[in-house]
């Protein structure tokens, strides 16, 4: 049983701060950190409160009711909730009716100790309470204090997609929680057991979304090939059935494994490639076979590149990107040299690298062998550093080419008058003059000059 397992909580309890009631309704100031998770969590929070009457304010002076959706992925996570909490006291002492509320993974891990150490704080809710906001909220508006952190490992996961403005491009979950337990990572202690929605419930939502004006949606879990449907379905049927049942003109997935990767699912995605964009995401996380194993990431170096370079052969011309850990602990330099020479060997265009942070309840925050915060620093720099020169390079081939580009936003402010932005099929962000009336829209767009995140072109009228 792991520690959160054990200290799982749900309980609500007596406020001392006697400012007594306030009714339902007001104003809402979200703060979001961390992932795409997270912001769909936001997104369903505000959805809910807008339901109870509660309306988005612009800044937390504004505000009846403050959120800090909390990421415990790296770095001081539980400081940066006590800091930014303590910032609102003096919102507090000027509306004593103002409710301050920690959701989120901190808020998992944490749970009472949150109102224990920071009395400021009102409610404390889980990644799993989410539904719960509204009893919630009205405990905490009538004077009490509320920690509902408990995981509902066995509950099925049906959650229906809750977006107020899904604009051209949204998110949509399809699992939930982790039980890889890479010995660096928080997750599975944050979001609990691996749970999938059934295949039907997210063909419905998106054909919803469809209906909205959605053009584009990204599947989104901590692991989403190893989506299994009550039905039985594996994410590479889910993936074909988006393509083929729903109305949906693009299709995104965040973040798949490496070990969950087969040529079965390569297939359906060039089968379906009019649909399914050709940018994948494979986190690496280190190029030696010695620290993956202590990692438990399940692949060799050898496997990775095999299964790169698989990917590059049966969807040619896909993009690839990753996320890198240097300074696991006991990384010695030749094993960091392993990580800088796979970027020789396989192309990524864009990488995300992090220095390793101990996390709590995971393996690796108790190996021996610590590094320094200046090793992983300096390693994190040369890492980038390598990569800089290779991404440039990489993104010049893209100069004269056409691409095709789903049309998200233009801005007609004074500093970008004219200019639209949208996103390649590799997952580039474009930027090229044009109006209003494309948004929405998929058109070609000539490059002309190439960063390696942006690119700079030019409408191609007429076709
Ligand atoms: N330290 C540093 N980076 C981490 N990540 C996850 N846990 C840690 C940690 N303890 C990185 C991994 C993961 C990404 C989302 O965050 O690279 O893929
Ligand atoms: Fe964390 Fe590993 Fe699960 Fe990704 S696969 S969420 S890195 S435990």
């Amino acid at each position: 049983m792991s520690p959160i397992d054990q200290e799982n909580s749900s309980s609500t309890f007596s406020g001392s701060h006697g400012e007594g009631t306030k009714a339902l309704g007001g104003k809402v100031y979200i703060s979001t950190y961390g992932c795409q998770m997270n912001v769909n969590d936001s997104e369903r929070m505000m959805t809910l409160l807008e339901m109870m009457n509660y309306s988005p304010a612009l800044s937390p002076d504004q505000a009846d009711l403050i959120i800090v959706n909390s990421c415990s992925i790296r770095e001081k996570p539980v400081h940066k909730v006590h800091s930014e909490v303590g910032r609102y006291r003096v919102l507090k002492k000027k509306n004593p009716h103002l409710k301050i509320g920690v959701s989120g993974c901190v808020a998992q891990q944490e749970k009472s100790k949150l109102m224990k150490d920071v009395p400021l704080i009102d409610f404390v809710f889980g990644t799993d309470a989410i539904d719960e906001l509204p009893e919630i909220i009205s405990q905490a508006t009538q004077g009490e204090k509320v920690v509902r952190a408990k995981f509902e490992h066995q509950r099925p996961y049906h959650i229906e997609t809750m977006v107020r403005n899904p604009g051209v491009s949204t998110f949509v979950n399809i699992t939930k929680g982790c039980d890889n337990f890479c010995t660096f990572c928080v997750v599975p202690f944050t979001r609990g057991r691996e749970r999938s929605r059934p295949m039907v419930q997210i063909l419905d939502d998106i054909n919803r979304l469809v209906d909205r004006g959605v053009k584009e949606v990204t599947l989104v879990g901590q692991n989403v090939n190893s989506y299994t449907s009550d039905c039985g379905a594996g994410f590479g049927d889910l993936m074909k059935s988006v393509a083929q049942k729903t109305g949906i003109e693009r299709i995104r997935f965040t973040t798949p494994h490496p070990k969950d990767f087969n040529k079965e699912l390569m297939e359906i995605m060039q089968e379906n490639r009019d649909k399914v964009m050709d940018y994948i995401h494979l986190p690496l996380q280190s190029g030696n076979s010695e620290v993956l194993e202590r990692m438990n990431r399940g692949y060799t170096r050898e496997q990775y590149i095999e299964l790169a370079h698989m990917i590059l052969k049966t969807m040619p011309g896909s993009v690839l990107s990753t996320d890198i850990i240097v300074g696991f602990p006991g990384e010695t330099r030749e094993q960091f040299e392993d990580t800088l020479s796979l970027l020789d060997e396989v192309p990524f265009e864009s990488i995300y690298a992090f220095a390793y942070s101990p996390r709590p309840f995971t393996k690796a925050a108790r190996f021996e062998e610590q590094l320094t915060d200046s090793e992983k620093n300096l390693r994190l720099r040369e890492l980038f550093e390598k990569h800089n020169t290779l991404s440039f390079a990489m993104a010049k081939k893209y100069v004269g080419q056409s691409l095709k580009v789903l049309v998200e936003e233009y801005h007609d402010g004074e500093q970008k008058a004219g200019r639209c932005f949208g996103r390649s099929t590799q997952n580039k962000s474009v930027h090229f003059d044009g109006g209003p009336e494309l948004v929405g829209k998929t058109v070609d767009v000539i490059i002309d000059q190439a960063f390696p995140s942006t690119l700079y072109g030019t409408l191609r009228e007429g076709i």
